[in-house]
């Protein structure tokens, strides 16, 4: 292996998409949207703030992509309607205004829908009760409701919303999508055998639980096209089952880094609670599975908080971008801090309490960093 090593600030491209270093702003929900889905008063200076601060590309919180079963929350934006679209052109240009790239991901919640106000159901894989419970700082309040199994012809409901909010994304300006197959969500839960139990061509062995994202990633760039940037995030862990581990180990990430990565995607973008560890009995990391699985630029998102956190996945050959979450959010100029080698801000839980939204979190910045 050679022992060249990589600047954070080095330039990177995905697919056609210049990049000026190697740093993400990855997805949050922060249901500050109006309650039809637009974006909401607040948006467009937190994500512009991103871009001023220097990140070079910004994943959106996830939008919701249709008016079935698809939105998780309440006040979270969706990507469902022409309305919702061009809310967002405002934000797309005030981000590419500022130098930076603006990727939306795009999620349906299924049987973790908290709340859903074109539908008083939810819809999953198999009528499984999720584990744990809802998150109220998303206002939600005790167990998950049990969903109704979803139909095959409700499962061409939920490609069809992909592509529309795919060509929505590209008409409000995104430069990309992003589909959310990670933490639980819709994708996640055809992925994992205890919330499938189907027997149809949509359940049972791992070729099969990925048949919807075989589906939805090849419908979506036969709409947007080559050029428009396509990518795809993967977990293990679950927002309401933090330890599940994915069952075959190591032969289950490798068959699937490199099943996706034959389908046309731009990008893979892991999630594990610690980015830099080991994702099973190895020495490898979820992020080094994927790189050395596909051969395709791979973000790593996970407590990554320091510059040595974010270079020892980028020198080990480990990541090629690295996602930042909660230590953005409190420093959106992470970037500019740590190139100037300036302090940066611990995050605090205090900015979800008691709502993970941008009011609560701009008044606790607002007593506390100022
Ligand atoms: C408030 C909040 C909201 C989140 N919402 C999303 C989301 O919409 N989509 C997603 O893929 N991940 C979401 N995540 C997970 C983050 O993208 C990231 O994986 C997680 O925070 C771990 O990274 P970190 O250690 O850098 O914070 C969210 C995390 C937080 C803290």
């Amino acid at each position: 292996m050679s022992n060249e090593t990589t600047n954070l600030f080095s330039n990177f491209k995905i697919g056609n998409m210049a990049l000026k270093n190697r740093l993400v702003v990855a997805p949050m929900t922060r249901v500050s949207a109006y309650e039809d889905g637009t974006a909401g008063p607040l948006m467009k200076d937190y994500y512009q703030a991103f871009a001023a601060g220097g990140f070079s590309l910004i994943i959106t919180e996830g939008l919701y992509t249709d008016k079935h079963f698809s939105q998780g929350y309440k006040y979270q934006p969706g990507l469902a309607d022409e309305t919702h679209m061009e809310s967002w052109k405002t934000i797309t240009e005030a981000v590419h205004k500022a130098g930076s790239k603006i990727i939306a991901q795009l999620m349906h919640a299924g049987a973790l829908s908290q709340y859903n106000k074109y539908t008083g159901q939810s819809a999953a894989p198999s009528a499984v009760k999720p584990l744990g419970e809802e998150m109220t700082f998303y206002y939600g309040n005790g167990e998950y409701s049990t969903p109704k199994e979803i139909s095959q012809e409700e499962i061409e409901d939920v490609i069809a919303g992909f592509v529309h909010a795919a060509r929505l994304a590209k008409e409000a300006g995104f430069d990309g999508v992003e589909i959310h197959g990670a933490n639980g969500y819709l994708l996640d839960q055809f992925l994992t055998v205890y919330t499938n139990k189907r027997t149809d061509r949509f359940g049972g062995n791992l070729a099969n639980r990925l048949n919807l994202y075989k589906e939805i990633i090849t419908s979506v760039r036969h709409a947007v096209g080559a050029e428009f940037i396509l990518g795809v995030r993967f977990s293990q862990g679950k927002v309401n089952d933090f330890e599940y581990k994915w069952p075959a180990k190591e032969a289950d990430a490798r068959y699937t880094f490199e099943y996706i990565s034959s389908l046309g995607v731009d990008y893979i973008h892991t999630t594990e609670h610690v980015a830099n560890a080991p994702a099973f009995d190895g020495h490898l990391s979820l992020s080094e599975l994927a790189k050395t699985s596909a051969d395709l630029p791979v973000i790593a998102n996970g407590g990554i908080n320091q510059e040595k956190d974010a270079l020892k996945l980028l020198n080990a050959k480990k990541a090629d971008m690295l996602s930042i979450g909660k230590a953005a959010l409190a420093n959106p100029d992470w970037p500019n801090l740590v190139e100037s080698g300036r302090q940066l801000n611990e995050f605090s839980f205090e900015m979800f309490n008691p709502i993970a939204d941008l009011r609560t979190a701009n008044d606790f910045l607002r007593k506390n960093h100022a």
